[in-house]
């Protein structure tokens, strides 16, 4: 398994960090024996897992449940999970009880998005030894007040608040952070000016890794094609093609056949 020294030294030798979202011990198990770095337990669960249409809707019961099946399928990798909705924003103590509970569901760190207002929380659960991931950007919990899911740092404004939360984070001790929906120049003058490792996610390419949700790179996720996606796979098609050919098979009395019975 990786770990957060690893993720270091992959930013000072300029090796890029592989990272993608998992939800589930089926997908784990199959991102298991795979070169990918590292994998994340996102809230985007909420979205991708049970239909909703924000992240606003994971509790930390569902993260947990979630983290514990990934842990289940990947005991190999190096999990990250998120810290969901106003979970780091009750204080230190509640956070630290959301974050023993991921932690013992098998996350080796958790992710938590912005932060002023709960630097406490940050650099307590650093701390207490909880290897602490930023978010900067879009911060999908905040979307009601971004007005919605756009480019954030396009402004001159907006663009130095991203980058003075990017130093506070790491000051805070924070081992990475994930920079979403921002524009190539500010993702990269960020990460030069940064010690520890961006992750990016519709960030452009000059950041020191890549994570994109694992549905959306395997063509499953129909409604979203932003244009950050690459499609790598059509799960979809290919599911979609298999689940006609059976069902023809059972109504045209073709399965099962004789060596599938008892
Ligand atoms: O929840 C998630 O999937 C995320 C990624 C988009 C970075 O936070």
């Amino acid at each position: 398994m990786k770990n957060i020294n690893q993720f270091l030294s992959y930013k000072q030798e300029n090796k890029k960090i592989s990272m993608l979202t998992c939800y589930d011990y089926s997908f784990a198990k199959a991102v298991s024996d795979t070169n990918i770095d590292c994998l994340l337990v996102g809230d985007s669960l909420a979205m991708v897992m049970h239909g909703f249409d924000s992240t606003i809707h994971a509790t930390p019961e569902l993260m947990m449940i979630h983290t514990a099946a990934v842990k289940r399928g990947a005991p190999n990798k190096f999990i990250v999970a998120d810290m969901p909705f106003l979970s780091f924003r009750k204080g230190l103590s509640f956070a630290l009880d959301v974050a023993k509970d991921l932690m013992c569901a098998g996350a080796n760190a958790v992710k938590i998005e912005g932060v002023d207002g709960h630097e406490d929380v940050i650099s307590g659960l650093v701390e207490t030894g909880i290897p602490v991931m930023g978010h900067l950007g879009l911060t999908p919990q905040s979307v009601h007040q971004l007005s919605g899911y756009r480019v954030q740092g396009k402004d001159e404004k907006r663009a130095e608040e991203i980058k003075r939360e990017a130093q506070k984070l790491q000051k805070l001790g924070c081992f990475s952070l994930v920079l979403e929906c921002v524009p190539t120049k500010l993702a990269s003058d960020i990460t030069k000016n940064l010690i520890i490792p961006t992750i990016g996610i519709g960030a452009g390419a000059e950041v020191d890794g890549q994570v994109l949700v694992l549905q959306d790179m395997l063509g499953l996720n129909t409604d979203f094609k932003p244009k950050f996606v690459r499609q790598f796979q059509n799960i979809n098609e290919a599911s979609q093609t298999a689940f006609n050919k059976y069902d023809a098979a059972v109504k045209s009395l073709e399965f099962p056949l004789a060596e599938e019975s008892f």
